[in-house]
């Protein structure tokens, strides 16, 4: 049996790659922070006769604590992890500070990311095939990232957090081989594309509208966006690291993916974390 843990698993990709696994006889770790959709997760389990092989961890990924939460609450209860899928964001239009000082993209979107990746490492290692699967932006629109203002202290825009987070989840992505040289696990970053989800809602209402109105003729369903997905899970490239926009492999140059940027965002975090 297969062990899985999914951040975002109680809703989107995150959830209908749950249910996939769920109901092919795996075991899934939903993390999330809401516990409606993780009690309808588990609901939707129990219909599939996987009960007694989904847990709902409740966590709030833009805070440390929470973060730190779920790494325990998982490798409480299992040594091995076949998958880490990260697919936990939700955007935010105006600037949110976190309990740890820090912005909430930056937490969420990357920083959750940073600490269960290098966290769960050695449960991935003793598994026969292991895959972190990171869903995010890469080959997507641009971003920069902020090096003197990494919490967006000023000039504060959705859109760029969402931009600078999947900047720093590309460099997060290039540092994993270069932290872990001799680790078996392979690394995935894949861009899914426009796909129909609850990905619109926190949009202010009239961002939303559009956005759900484009979604019904330009977006995937969950079900077509996941099937690639899971079969990258399933089957990984050979190399340590791997990016994806869709069914396109990208090639790993360019700023995006520097060796020394990527070691730069790596300190900077570790001193980021060591003070909190
Ligand atoms: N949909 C797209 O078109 C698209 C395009 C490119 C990339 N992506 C990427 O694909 C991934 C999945 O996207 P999606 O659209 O499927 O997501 P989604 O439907 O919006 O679901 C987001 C998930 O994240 C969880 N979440 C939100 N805030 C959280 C927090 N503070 N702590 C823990 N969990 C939290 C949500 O549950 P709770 O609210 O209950 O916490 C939910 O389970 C994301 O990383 C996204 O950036 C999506």
């Amino acid at each position: 049996m297969r062990t899985h843990v999914i951040t975002g698993g109680t809703d989107g990709m995150g959830k209908g790659l749950a249910l996939k696994f769920l109901a092919r006889g795996d075991r899934v770790f939903a993390l999330a922070s809401g516990q409606a959709k993780g009690a309808a997760l588990l609901a939707e389990a129990a219909r599939l006769g996987a009960a007694d092989r989904a847990v709902f961890v409740r966590a709030d990924l833009a805070t440390v604590a929470g973060m730190r939460k779920a790494l325990a609450e998982v490798t409480d209860q299992t040594d091995v992890v076949d998958g880490l899928v990260f697919g936990a964001q939700r955007f935010a239009s105006k600037r949110i500070e976190t309990v740890d000082g820090l912005e909430f993209t930056f937490a969420l979107f990357y920083l959750s990311r940073y600490v269960l990746g290098h966290g769960l490492l050695p449960a991935l290692e003793r598994a026969d095939a292991p895959v972190v699967m990171n869903l995010a932006g890469p080959g997507g629109l641009p971003g920069t990232i902020y090096w003197d203002d990494l919490q967006l202290t000023s000039g504060y825009q959705g859109r760029r957090a969402a931009m600078q987070g999947s900047r720093c989840v590309d460099l997060l992505g290039a540092a994993f081989p270069l932290r872990h040289p001799d680790a078996r696990t392979r690394y995935v970053l894949y861009n899914p594309g426009f796909v129909r989800t609850g990905m619109a809602d926190p949009l202010p209402p009239a961002f939303k509208l559009l956005t759900k109105t484009l979604g019904l003729v330009a977006a995937q369903s969950v079900d077509r966006a996941i099937g690639p997905i899971a079969a990258l899970i399933d089957s990984p490239p050979a190399e340590p690291l791997s990016a994806f926009m869709r069914a396109k492999r990208l090639p790993l140059e360019g700023d995006d993916f520097a060796p020394d940027r990527a070691l730069r965002l790596d300190s900077l975090t570790a001193r980021l974390l060591d003070g909190l």
